[in-house]
């Protein structure tokens, strides 16, 4: 080799060397999720391509199952074998009970540097930190009470959003009619709970729901209103298809996509599956408030969980929770995964119609004080208590229990719970 080669593949080799020591130096994160389906995926690769930009290798953890129940016990799995992950997809009152475990990273500094106490809601960060400390970068705020409607049939049938329960039944009635499955809707826990925030709702209106799912208060839970909120569980609960049980929710989401429903009850996740299907909002699809829930917000907000990790592992942390909270990845993401950014100082002006809906109706909730936590999704009671409310949802939803038996096991086992 002459000396010019030679000092050319010296050259290489050095940058080769230098990019790999940046590489090490910017080092990975290992993410646990739950964001499986066609949408969530897709909208995940944002956050994934983000990163892999910065020098930072991704190792993905996902375990299937929306909600987030299957994630929870491999979580726990891995931080009780002393191996926990550099950060874990999470909701509400599980971010509580791991601050308590005393395992989480205290992320002050970052939130510190980027200002995360003024741009975050308070309804937000009563989640994100625990005993003052930031423990959880909070990626975006979705809600659970929306419908999702196939607008071909819709117009079809000359439909046009109800806006109380009983239009919802005429509505689903003429659906039915014309021999399409008037509700798209999957046997799981978590999705009977999703219709039951909606129907909670808009039966008793915001003051009940605040009682019920979140002071958990018994004569609440006892009352009239509670059983009448089960009886129309029940009438739902006779639109859904013979084959529902144990569906996937983006697979009801698909039967809506694909015109063999009409509508699915589900938070707006749901719309990331009608993107990606590559349908428009008012185009092909109709995105409106569960009737008889317009003013009010039944809020989840998705936040990474850091954990204490080595030295090694520390920097590549920290540049995890500043990209989430950056704005133009808060913007570009929720564009994607359905949901709105978790940060008031974003634009809209990337958003589709249902996005521009989402973070309006968020601003108006806040304010009337109608921004209230999702049972069905973490965010009203601790998962004892939201586990124990699934089981008699679920119980009664899948056989003929009256409404005054599963009212009775609701106060029971809320009481039992606590
Ligand atoms: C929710 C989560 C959403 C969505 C959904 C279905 O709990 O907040 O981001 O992923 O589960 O998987």
């Amino acid at each position: 080799m002459n000396l010019k080669k030679l000092v050319a593949a010296v050259g290489c080799a050095s940058i080769a060397l230098i990019a790999a020591q940046n590489v090490q130096a910017a080092g990975k994160v290992e993410v646990l999720h739950w964001w499986t389906s066609g949408g969530e995926a897709k909208a995940l690769n944002v956050l994934k391509d983000d990163l892999q930009k910065k020098g930072i290798t991704w190792e993905d953890m996902p375990v299937a199952g929306g909600g987030g129940e299957a994630a929870m016990t491999v979580l726990r799995a891995r931080v009780a074998s002393g191996n926990p992950p550099t950060a874990a997809q999470m909701l509400g009152f599980d971010i509580q009970d791991w601050g308590a475990q005393g395992v989480v990273a205290n992320l002050n500094d970052v939130a510190k540097e980027e200002n995360w106490d003024n741009v975050i809601p308070a309804a937000i960060q009563r989640f994100s930190k625990y005993d003052g400390k930031w423990i959880a970068a909070p990626v975006n705020v979705h809600s659970t009470n929306w419908v999702w409607a196939n607008k071909k049939i819709f117009d079809e049938l000359g439909l046009t959003p109800p806006t109380d329960f009983d239009g919802m039944v005429k509505a689903l009635d003429k659906i039915k009619a014309a021999g399409y499955v008037p509700l798209a809707h999957g046997g799981q826990a978590w999705q009977d709970a999703t219709l039951f925030d909606s129907v909670v709702m808009t039966t008793g209106g915001p003051e009940f729901y605040q009682k019920a799912l979140i002071d958990l208060d018994q004569d609440a839970l006892k009352s009239d209103t509670m059983k009448q909120v089960f009886e129309r569980m029940r009438i739902l609960r006779s639109y859904v298809d013979d084959n529902f049980s144990g569906r996937d929710w983006n697979l009801a989401s698909a039967m809506v996509i694909d015109g063999k429903a009409g509508m699915q009850i589900m938070g707006d996740w749901a719309k990331g599956e009608f993107l990606n299907a590559g349908k428009k909002p008012n185009e092909d699809f109709l995105c409106f408030r569960f009737p008889g829930t317009q003013g009010t917000v039944t809020f989840n907000s998705d936040q990474f969980v850091m954990f204490k990790v080595g030295d090694d592992r520390a920097e590549a942390q920290k540049e995890l929770a500043k990209a989430i909270l950056s704005p133009t990845f808060q913007s570009a993401f929720n564009v994607v995964k359905g949901s709105v950014p978790a940060r008031t100082d974003v634009s809209d002006a990337a958003f589709d119609a249902c996005g521009k809906k989402g973070m309006a109706d968020l601003k108006e909730a806040a304010d009337k004080g109608t921004l209230l936590g999702s049972m069905a999704h973490g965010h009203a009671a601790p998962a004892a208590v939201k586990n124990a409310m699934y089981d008699v949802i679920t119980a009664h939803f899948n056989s003929d229990m009256s409404a005054e038996e599963a009212v009775k096991q609701l106060a029971g086992a809320v009481a039992g719970a606590q």
